[in-house]
C-alpha cells in the first residue's frame, strides 16, 4: 500500500444548483443547497484513501463546525488527521459554488488553511519521514508549499504538486518537484507561458507532468521527451467539482506504476466521480475503477 502524505486544504463546499448562472447584479433563484466536505487537499487525500493508498494530512481547520466535520469526514475515510491543527483565530476555509449543467464556479475563503504555516511544516517532519511520497496544492500559502518540497526532498520523498488553483510557480520550486499535475491554464501560469503552448510547455519538464485537457483526458511526456496521450471515459457528468482532485489522489496512489498507466487509473477515476454530487461524492474505491475499466476495455 503506497504511503501518500497530502499537506493542503480543508474546506467546506456551501453547494447551490441551478439552471444558469446569475448574471452581475441579478437575484437568481437557485435549485438547491447541500453543503459537501471538499477542498482540494482533503479531497486528494479521500480520492487517494478510497483507492487504498494509507493516507495522512497535515492541514488546518478553525475551531468550528464545520471543523470538526471534516476532521470526522477524513477519519472516516482512514485518513489519519494527527498533523490537522485547530487555529484559535480562523474559521474553517469554505468554497462558495455555484454548480449548472455539471459545470462549476467556485469561490474560495481559506481561512485556517491560509494559517498553515512552514513552522507547521517543520513541526510534522515525522510525517514526511513516514511516508512513500508527499502530494500539494496551491490552496494553502506558497512558503508553505515551498517548505513541504524542502523536507519531502530531505527525506529523498517524491513531492507532487497540483499547481492548483493557477499561480506563477517560483523556479526553485519547479526544481524539486517530481511532478507536476496542472491543467491546460494551470500549467501556463505556472511556467509563465501561453495555454494554447501547451506542448512546448510539457516538453519543458519531460517526464514531470502530466496535464489534464478537461473531456480530452490527460497529456504526458515521457523520460525521452515523446508526447503521450491518455484519452479520458465518457460519463454522464452530474458534478465536475473535484475530478482534477480524484485525478490527484489516483496519481499518488498508483504511483508505482508508472506515469502512463496511473494516467489510465485517474483518467478512470475522474470520470466516475463526476457522476454523483459534491467532490468527494463520486471518488471511486481501486475495484470500482477497476470494474470500470474492464467493461471500457
Ligand atoms: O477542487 C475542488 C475544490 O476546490 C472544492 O472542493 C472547493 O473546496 C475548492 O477548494
Ligand atoms: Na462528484
Amino acid at each position: 500500500m503506497t504511503k501518500v502524505l497530502v499537506v493542503g486544504s480543508i474546506n467546506m463546499d456551501l453547494v447551490v444548483g441551478t439552471t444558469r448562472f446569475p448574471r452581475l447584479g441579478e437575484t437568481l433563484f437557485g435549485e438547491r443547497f447541500a453543503t459537501h466536505p471538499g477542498g482540494k487537499g482533503a479531497n486528494q487525500a479521500v480520492a487517494a484513501a478510497r483507492l487504498g493508498a494509507q493516507v495522512t494530512m497535515i492541514g488546518r481547520v478553525g475551531d468550528d463546525a464545520f471543523g470538526q466535520q471534516m476532521t470526522a469526514t477524513l477519519k472516516t475515510e482512514g485518513v489519519d488527521t494527527r498533523w490537522i491543527g485547530v487555529s484559535a483565530t480562523a474559521a474553517t476555509g469554505i468554497a462558495a459554488i455555484t454548480v449548472c449543467d455539471g459545470d462549476n464556479a467556485i469561490l474560495v475563503v481559506p481561512g485556517a488553511n491560509g494559517e498553515l504555516s512552514p513552522e507547521h511544516i517543520a513541526a510534522s517532519e515525522q510525517a514526511f519521514a513516514e511516508t512513500d511520497i508527499v502530494l500539494a496544492q496551491l490552496e494553502v500559502p506558497l512558503a508553505t508549499v515551498e517548505a513541504a518540497a524542502a523536507l519531502a526532498q530531505k527525506h529523498g520523498k517524491p513531492f507532487i504538486l497540483n499547481p492548483a488553483p493557477a499561480a506563477r510557480l517560483p523556479i526553485e520550486l519547479v526544481g524539486k518537484v517530481a511532478l507536476f499535475t496542472p491543467n491546460e491554464y494551470e500549467l501556463a501560469v505556472a511556467l509563465d507561458g501561453k495555454p494554447e503552448n501547451w506542448k512546448a510547455l510539457l516538453a519543458m519538464l519531460p517526464g514531470k507532468v502530466v496535464m489534464t485537457k478537461g473531456r480530452e483526458g490527460a497529456y504526458f511526456t515521457d523520460a525521452s521527451g515523446a508526447l503521450q496521450h491518455q484519452t479520458s471515459f465518457p460519463v454522464e457528468a452530474v458534478d465536475s467539482t473535484g475530478a482534477g482532485d480524484t485525478f490527484n489522489g489516483a496519481i499518488a496512489a498508483f504511483w508505482d506504476l508508472g506515469l502512463a498507466a496511473a494516467s489510465r487509473y485517474a483518467c478512470a477515476a475522474g470520470a466516475l466521480s463526476v457522476t454523483r454530487a459534491g467532490a468527494q461524492g463520486g471518488m471511486p474505491t481501486r475495484a470500482e475503477v477497476e470494474t470500470f475499466l474492464d467493461n471500457a476495455a
